[in-house]
């Protein structure tokens, strides 16, 4: 999508499809368009017909005494209740008005208020590219039309400008994330997975994208990553995007994602009431290639590594059994109590792999487990860390972003849960507290590093209606954006 910027001189003048004003119940007092526009929003007042509570929105077509084709207000509350949160929940209403409204155009009048114009910026253009996804790739019908043009009417200043390319860019990482999770198993395979990585450094020097097929990973010694495909077909694929950013001296910032195409459960196969939304068990990938895109898209001054470990989980004559010992690459062997308990078997040896990078912090993004979505539901993301400090910058990140994490505990306690006689880690740790003990598993493997476990089987996609949310590419653009500055 074309966005750009204009100097809000004259909105009434400004010819579109719709000129868009955000205006909080306060503004309607002493609007602070033109005349010939505040004009207007004082009869539509005056009339009852708009008040500016907040998410409002009332489209005004055939006003003569604008260039614009339609008016459309919005409304953002009280100005003293204004904050991101309602700002982002009022666009998101407006963006749906222009779609229903199959605007292929619009200008937006940024509200005059204590939002800076900056994150109005940032948050307008990150929403305009989402607002616009649609999923079109295994449908025979044609997509609906698109919003097309966005002008905001703010100063064209370099702060501004680069507020909006990164809203774009991160609204165009959201979409490849929702695009990725939502393509079906028989489509995104790791093999699939691997050639969009190398589609993606094809698009920039600054990134390097090499992948590990089987027989390389078992040369690493990855016996836990490998037994999660012994019973598949589909060949497994470590995938490594290298971004160079920064000084070569400056340690990278790792994303280590669970790219499992399909999850049956193995020989612990599940039941099969909504067994098909285990495709978006590569959500923690998606939202690594996701985040990796818009990264690369703005050419962030640091270094960043995207690893995705991807397999797909199936049984057969071959697959792992229950009972199974494994050995990872860091020597640790495993009892595979569970093979549904696989996403912890192929992040051990990603996070063993990604020690290599010496990196200042790493983070894993899985659809890890089922109790964490028991626990938080779908609007919180599971934040576990074996460093307090980094756990509370992810989740101010997630705040700021509106993508949100909430802090759940590692604490040695737990740990016993794992305990096993026939191997040193057990891969299950029973029914009591299950996304804590995912967590205590891969904390074995993460103790030489700063790191972070995003568990996001809540958060990564919805049941209805059916989709990837591309969560949380939002709170790991802005860690990295902060990592920047
Ligand atoms: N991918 C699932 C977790 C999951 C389940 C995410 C449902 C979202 C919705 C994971 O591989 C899994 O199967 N976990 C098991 C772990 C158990 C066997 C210890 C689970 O959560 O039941
Ligand atoms: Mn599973
Ligand atoms: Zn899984």
């Amino acid at each position: 999508m074309q966005i750009s910027l204009k100097a809000p001189t004259s909105p009434s003048r400004q010819k579109s499809a719709a000129l868009v004003v955000l205006l909080t119940s306060d503004d309607l007092k002493k609007p602070s368009g033109d005349d010939a526009l505040n004009e207007l929003i004082n009869r539509i007042h005056k009339r009852g017909d708009f008040e500016g509570k907040a998410s409002q929105t009332f489209l005004l077509p055939l006003c003569d005494t604008l260039s614009a084709e339609r008016l459309l207000l919005v409304g953002l509350g009280e100005a003293k209740l204004l904050d991101e949160k309602v700002f982002d929940k009022a666009t998101t209403a407006m963006f749906k008005a222009i779609r229903q409204y199959k605007l292929g155009d619009a200008a937006i009048l940024l509200n005059q208020s204590t939002l800076s114009e900056e994150s109005q910026i940032r948050r307008l253009a990150c929403g305009a590219e989402t607002s616009n996804y649609q999923y079109t790739a295994s449908l025979s019908k044609k997509p609906d039309p698109k919003l097309k043009k966005l002008v905001l009417l703010a100063s064209a200043n370099s702060a501004n400008r680069k507020a909006m390319a990164q809203g774009q860019s991160i609204g165009r990482g959201i979409n490849v994330a929702r695009e990725l999770g939502n393509l079906p198993g028989n489509y995104c395979t790791p093999t699939f997975l691997a050639k969009e990585a190398k589609a993606l450094g094809r698009k920039s020097d600054k990134l390097k994208v090499s992948v590990l097929d089987e027989k390389k990973m078992r040369e690493l010694g990855m016996g836990s990553f490998l037994s999660v495909t012994a019973g598949t077909d589909e060949p497994a694929k470590m995938i490594v995007m290298e971004y160079h950013g920064g000084k070569k001296s400056d340690k990278p910032r790792v994303l280590v994602g669970k790219g499992i195409t399909f999850d049956s459960g193995g020989i612990s196969i599940k039941p099969g009431a909504k067994m098909d939304e285990m495709k978006f068990d590569m959500c923690g990938a998606a939202s690594v290639m996701g985040t990796m895109t818009a990264v690369t898209e703005l050419e962030l001054p640091i270094n960043v590594v995207g690893i995705i470990a991807a397999a797909e989980n199936l049984p057969s004559g071959r697959a792992t059994k229950p009972g199974d010992v494994v050995t990872s690459m860091s020597g640790q062997t495993i009892e595979v109590l569970n093979t549904d308990a696989e996403g912890r078997l192929v992040l051990c040896d990603a996070l063993t792999y990604a020690e290599r990078f010496k990196p200042a912090t790493v983070i894993d993004i899985a659809t890890l487990t089922g109790a964490c979505v028991v626990a938080l539901g779908k609007h919180a993301t599971g934040l576990y860390s074996n460093s307090d400090d980094f756990a509370r910058q992810l989740i101010d990140a997630g705040e700021r972003s509106g993508d949100r994490a909430w802090q759940m505990p590692l604490w040695d306690e737990y740990q016993n849960q794992l305990d096993s006689n026939f191997a040193d880690i057990a891969n299950i740790g029973g029914p009591e507290a299950g996304s804590v003990t995912a967590a205590c598993f891969l904390a074995r493997f993460t103790k030489n590093m700063t790191w972070a476990h995003l568990d996001i089987a809540g958060t990564a996609w919805l049941s209805a209606p059916k989709g990837a949310t591309g969560r949380p590419v939002g709170l790991l653009m802005q860690y990295l954006l902060d990592c920047a500055n």
